[in-house]
């Protein structure tokens, strides 16, 4: 008997099809198999948060799940940010408030942060904040990459102002920010 699985896996809107040991870990397939090297590996068991992807739109721990665990589910990564024109709205967002320095976080706290801000898009400086907290970033401090959420939820609400019927400068429309 083997304890290597036929799966599908669907990543970045990409179907793969692979034979993997029953126990290998999302990260190590997404990395190792797929090539897709922009999610990192830190600790390994749960606390850093480097290896955070989305898994149906939420943030997880690719280390903390097998990837047989993730067939049938949409996996995004980092590699899924960035358009034809370059950089994503997110990613440009952390450049310009220089939320990065060594960058091995980063990815991590990228996919965290598309996440929240999708099931979130107005949220206040405190919630940006508690979320932000769930990941480890050893070099910038959080002041910019709280900073850089709260900057892309901004200009995402004022592009979304017309199309969804509101403005972003109608005080009505404000939540705190302080
Ligand atoms: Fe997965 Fe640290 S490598 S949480
Ligand atoms: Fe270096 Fe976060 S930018 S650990």
């Amino acid at each position: 008997m083997t304890d290597r699985l036929l799966i599908t896996l669907t990543v970045n809107g990409e179907e793969h099809e692979l034979l993997t040991p029953a126990r290998r870990t999302l990260v190590d397939v997404l990395r190792h198999d797929l090539r897709l090297t922009g999610t990192h590996v830190g600790c390994e068991h749960g606390v850093c948060g480097a290896c955070t992807v989305l898994v149906d739109g939420s943030p997880a721990r690719a280390c903390l799940m097998f990837a047989v665990q993730a067939e049938g589910r949409e996996i995004r990564t980092v590699e899924s940010l960035a358009g034809p024109d370059g950089l994503g709205d997110l990613q440009r967002k952390f450049s310009e408030h220089h939320a990065l320095q060594c960058g091995f976080c980063t990815p991590g706290f990228l996919m965290l942060a598309e996440g929240f801000l999708a099931d979130n898009p107005e949220p206040t400086r405190e919630e940006i904040r508690e979320a932000a907290s769930s990941n480890l970033c050893r070099c910038t401090g959080y002041q910019t990459i709280v900073d850089a959420i709260g900057a892309c939820a901004d200009e995402r609400r004022e592009a979304c102002g017309a199309v969804c019927g509101r403005s972003a400068d109608n005080p009505a429309d404000e939540r705190s920010r302080a």
